[in-house]
């Protein structure tokens, strides 16, 4: 094995974090100029070294430069409306008099910084206190997250009237006031080193938003059951709005508020129940065509037995489709339609697959299924298929219109 493959398995199995096969060249050069630079002989040397000091400095500088820190304040601003509108009041009239939110793998400190600036404008004036816990694996970013300076690009989101308020302009740069500033405390923490401690611990809302991306299913699920036992029992773990727990977390359910995909753990009399096949047609009213069977498949997928496992299957279609694994979506996005027909959103999502595993016959169905559901007026919008990087329902239409054309004059 070449000292560069070598080094992708050991940054996986120190961070859970999956390289892919395009970094490999990439990362082999950056080893060999790293051993270069710390005297070693060649880079097998370096790899060497690093496995057997996992608590050296050298994985400081090896972790700062694999993790991905991309992010933005108020990413997904649906969830933050969702955290203010609906999980901290809930909080609050459970008779809470202080909230501890997580967030893990809080890269420079932007999400720690938007529930910060949430807290405050939802608890400001009350005697409810708050606190918010930030930790990564990457030193440097807590450094970057400790001064709490964020570029004009990383504060577009945030609303006009709390950026004036919370924060401090500098030569372009805007920095997070002291006042709220102070709520916040930093740790760093290997999300997959066991066992999981986090101060503050338990907590009442946990972030874990776009981590589990970079890490294989298992080390996944490995991490969803330590983060488990550190939320309240009656706390909410948010994931990105594509990610979906659905394969690796037996121990939580998800629920729906406001459009936004919330997990829960389940108590232990709520052994999570397969989905039953379910034979509610995914025609709209009126139509003569026969509901086709569920596929197999389905009925091996882990479901919280509601009406709202149409979402969880959506958003793991999702999953699967930014995965590029098209079957896998397919498969999601049709348990997804048979427990609600009317979502003209998966219903497209569904004919984009088909269309991109070569069955376009069967794509043409879908689109005119979607047209359909539109006609009648009764589509169903779900939160998670809205924002820029997806087609608004009047260009569903236009699009679907457009595919199915050649087959309405035939
Ligand atoms: C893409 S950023 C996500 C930032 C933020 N949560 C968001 O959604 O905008 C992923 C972060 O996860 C961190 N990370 C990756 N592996 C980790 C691990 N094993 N333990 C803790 N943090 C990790 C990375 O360092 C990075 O800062």
């Amino acid at each position: 094995m070449t000292p560069g493959r070598k080094l992708m398995l050991l940054v996986e199995r120190m961070s859970g974090i999956v390289l892919p096969d395009r970094e490999l060249q990439r990362l082999t050069d950056w080893a060999g100029k790293r051993a270069a630079i710390c005297s070693f002989k060649d880079t097998s040397a370096y790899v060497d070294a690093l496995r057997r000091n996992p608590d050296s400095d050298e994985w400081r500088v090896l972790l700062s430069r694999v993790t991905v820190k991309e992010s933005s304040l108020f990413r997904a601003p649906q969830q933050f409306k969702c955290l203010s509108e609906n999980i901290i009041p809930e909080l609050v009239d459970s008779g809470r008099r202080s909230l501890r939110i997580w967030s893990a793998g809080c890269a420079r400190g932007e999400e720690p910084a938007t529930l910060a600036v949430v807290l405050n404008e939802c608890l400001g004036g009350t005697n409810v206190r708050w606190s918010v816990v930030g930790t990564d694996v990457d030193a440097e970013a807590l450094e970057a997250a400790r001064r709490a300076r964020f570029s004009r690009r990383a504060v577009r989101r945030v609303p006009a009237e709390s950026l004036d308020r919370h924060f401090t302009t500098h030569a372009g740069s805007y920095e997070l006031n002291s006042e709220i500033r102070r709520h916040i405390e930093y740790g760093l923490i290997n999300l997959v080193r066991e066992p999981l401690e986090v101060p503050g611990q338990p907590f009442d809302v946990i972030l874990l938003r776009n981590v589990l991306i970079y890490f294989r299913k298992e080390s996944q699920a490995r991490v969803v059951r330590s983060i488990e036992q550190l939320l309240a029992p009656d706390g909410f773990l948010l994931v990105g709005p594509s990610e979906s727990l659905m394969h690796v977390a037996p121990g939580m359910k998800a629920e729906e508020r406001n459009g936004v995909f919330v997990y829960r753990r389940r108590h232990e009399e709520e052994s999570p129940p397969e989905v039953v096949a379910n034979r509610k047609s995914r025609e709209p009213q009126g139509s003569a065509t026969a509901p086709k069977p569920l596929p197999a498949e389905t009925t091996r997928f882990e479901s919280d037995g509601g009406a709202k496992d149409w979402v969880a299957f959506a958003v793991a279609g999702r999953q699967a489709e930014i995965e590029e694994d098209l079957r896998l979506a397919l498969r999601y996005y049709r348990a997804s339609l048979y427990l609600q027909p009317d979502s003209y959103q998966v219903c497209y999502r569904l004919g984009l697959c088909l269309e991109g595993v070569g069955w376009s016959g069967r794509a043409e169905a879908e689109f005119r299924a979607v047209l359909e559901i539109l006609r009648l007026g009764s589509g169903k919008t779900l939160a998670i298929f809205q924002g820029p990087e997806f087609p608004t329902r009047n260009e569903i239409e236009a699009a679907c219109r457009e595919a199915t054309q050649n087959d309405a004059m035939s």
